[in-house]
């Protein structure tokens, strides 16, 4: 009974960043439950790997090219690829380690579209479709950035970025919570993923991280999937507008 409302037969999920890192444990994890699963990408080798090493293990899985920050492709691929049940906003770019006074326009920007940007183009497209169905969940990879910030290393830009995904969970949620449509997030820790690939593991900056984590180490992708799966499934029924943190204790000191 319980284990049954995480399973997700006969629905369709999009995952957008879906071919690396945590999107590729969310294409894993929403497959293994029974989901068919889209994985939405700009590196479409990337795209190849992932499909076939998912459809090796038997599961239901398709790749799309798509730029979440392109509107009008981000339209086009919601009109084309059918109903979807569950989307999972997880593309993202860090460009991180800079300090404010220097931040170039141009990073200032990028981080921001695709981060922000790029999620509600998603959400407001897939969205549309669940509302007129009259069910649906979304949701969406924030950060811990968004609630704290992270030292030392400077990244005003991701933080705000962030801070505007939880915001943008939110607002979603209280408008669509009467039509069918769940909107949450997901704010993990430091994940060993390439986003991370910047930091060294001997520098002093990554023993700061380290240190400054009651669990003492950094996640690993599967430990955001689990928690997008619940996010995603009728396991979490009640829950809208919610930002779930995974962050080994992080945010507790
Ligand atoms: P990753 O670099 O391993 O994967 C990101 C994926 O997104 C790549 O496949 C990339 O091709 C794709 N992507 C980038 N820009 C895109 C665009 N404009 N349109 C479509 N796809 C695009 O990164 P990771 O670590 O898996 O990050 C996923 C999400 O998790 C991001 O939103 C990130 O901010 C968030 N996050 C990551 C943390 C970490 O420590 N790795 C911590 C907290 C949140």
């Amino acid at each position: 009974m319980y284990l049954d409302r995480f399973r997700l037969d006969g629905r369709k999920a999009l995952v957008t960043g879906g071919a690396s890192g945590i999107g590729l444990a969310c294409a894993d994890a929403l497959s293994e439950a029974g989901a068919r699963v889209v994985i939405a990408d700009l590196d479409a080798g990337a795209i190849d790997h992932a499909v076939a090493g998912l459809t090796a293990k038997g599961r239901g899985v398709e790749g799309v090219m798509m730029d979440v920050t392109d509107r009008a492709r981000v339209d086009a691929v919601a009109q084309s690829v059918g109903a979807i049940d569950i989307l999972v906003n997880n593309a993202g770019i860090a460009l991180s380690e800079i300090s404010a006074e220097v931040m170039e326009d141009e990073r200032w920007l990028k981080v921001l579209d695709v981060n922000l940007n790029g999620a509600f183009w998603c959400a407001r497209a897939f969205g549309r479709g669940m509302l007129a169905r009259g069910r649906g969940a979304i949701v969406n990879v924030g950060s811990m950035s968004g609630l704290i910030v992270n030292r030392p290393q400077g990244q005003a830009h991701y933080n705000a970025s962030k801070a505007a995904v939880h915001q943008m969970t939110r607002s979603l949620a209280a408008e669509w919570a009467d039509r069918g449509v769940r909107v949450n997030a997901v704010a993990p820790t430091y994940i060993a993923t390439p986003l991370n690939a910047f930091a060294d593991r001997e520098a002093p900056m990554y023993r700061r991280w380290i240190d400054s984590t009651p669990m003492g180490r950094l996640g690993e992708p599967e430990e955001v999937a689990s928690v997008v799966l619940f996010l995603a499934s009728d396991a979490a029924s009640l829950m809208t507008g919610a930002i779930v943190l995974a962050d080994g204790g992080y945010t507790c000191w």
